[in-house]
């Protein structure tokens, strides 16, 4: 019998963050994250320090979950986790102490995948959040995904388009190195993108299929752009950024928002939602909510903190899938990658 209250973990490492989180009855009574730092040095995630700083930080960020939902361990009634996709050491960690948690508890032990978990970060119970209906389009936008994907049900999900190349939010991300700004450059576009003016330089959108994505050439083309301001005024990035950060963030919006409309043409599905690092993008949100009330669609953006990685996400796959008692065998293992 399913008990009245359920009290579920989940556990997040599969990239640079180490989360937990706890939820009871679809409300997060808890939601840890600890960013891991190291990284902003190296102008990227690397994979061999992720993974020891997974290390140090999954008992504590556990602890402190359990602390903040105010239960015991013992209370818990399932244990979900990250299995893929993700960096292989990342998922190591998570896995491993997922599978000894629900072996030492005595309790089923619950795989999520991470794409889907962004997805369906939707279905949390909050006052700040609407929650989707089925049949529904979602456009996941990360540091590794870029992809539009038809949500027919909680776990039937199908990609009708992806990027060919680098995902959205590495787009943002090597442009704001190329700026010189500091990892990751995303939040930081955004921030001074505020300040500027979309419309001073104009960047390339690449052509691609209708549903594609693709955003290796607008590195390059940012790198040149750069390159050649540089030559005439050494100072060109410093006393500009504001407008380059404005005009690049308002040229990818404007290309995600060309293929979300594309999709919904083709599909004919008009709720549309987002997740992923990158629907914490103010532009993006912005786009999302005027072409709601311009073309009558549904729109559902989630909550800040359910955007980039986190493990609340992960908490309500668990609880949907305890419901449903999906449970994983002891014997599972990680995978880097994973499909839907
Ligand atoms: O989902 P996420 O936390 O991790 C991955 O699974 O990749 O996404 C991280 C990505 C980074 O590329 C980061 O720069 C981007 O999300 N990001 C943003 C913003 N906040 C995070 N990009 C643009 N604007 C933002 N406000
Ligand atoms: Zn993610």
């Amino acid at each position: 019998m399913t008990p009245i209250h359920t009290y579920i973990l989940g556990i997040e490492s599969s990239c640079d963050d180490t989360a937990a989180a706890v939820i009871k009855n679809g409300s997060i009574l808890s939601n840890v994250v600890a960013t891991q730092s190291i990284h902003k040095e190296y102008g990227g995630v690397v994979p061999e320090l992720a993974s020891r700083a997974h290390q140090q930080n999954i008992v504590p960020v556990v602890q402190l979950a359990l602390q903040k939902a105010n239960i015991d361990k013992k209370q818990l009634n399932a244990i979900a986790f990250t299995r893929g996709p993700g960096l292989m050491g990342s998922l190591l960690v998570g896995t491993s102490f997922a599978k000894s948690l629900a072996m030492g508890l005595e309790v089923p032990l619950i795989e999520v995948n991470h794409m889907q978990a962004h997805i369906l970060a939707h279905f949390i119970k909050t006052d700040e959040q609407s929650i989707p209906t089925f049949p529904f389009l979602a456009m996941t936008i990360s540091g590794g995904h870029t992809q539009i994907v038809k949500v027919t049900d909680y776990f039937q999900m199908e990609v009708i388009g992806q990027t060919l190349d680098d995902a959205v939010g590495e787009a943002f991300d090597k442009s704001a190195k190329l700026l010189g700004l500091p990892y990751p450059g995303g939040p930081l576009i955004d921030q001074y993108a505020s300040l500027g003016n979309p419309k001073a330089f104009l960047f390339p959108k690449p052509k691609v299929g209708p549903l594609d994505f693709s955003f290796s050439g607008l590195k390059t083309a940012v790198l040149y752009f750069i390159e050649k301001n540089s030559k005439d005024n050494p100072e060109f990035i410093k006393e500009n950024l504001n407008d380059i950060c404005a005009s690049l963030q308002f040229t990818i919006v404007d290309y995600l928002m060309d293929k979300v409309k594309n999709a919904v043409k083709q599909t004919k599905i008009k709720t549309v939602a987002i997740g992923g690092g990158v629907s914490a993008n103010s532009g993006i949100r912005k786009a999302l909510q005027e072409t709601e009330s311009n073309l009558g669609w549904k729109v559902h953006i989630p909550k800040f903190e359910y955007c980039t990685d986190n493990a609340a996400m992960i908490a309500i796959v668990g609880e949907l899938k305890y419901q449903q008692k999906l449970f994983t065998s002891n014997a599972v293992v990680a995978k880097a990658r994973m499909k839907y």
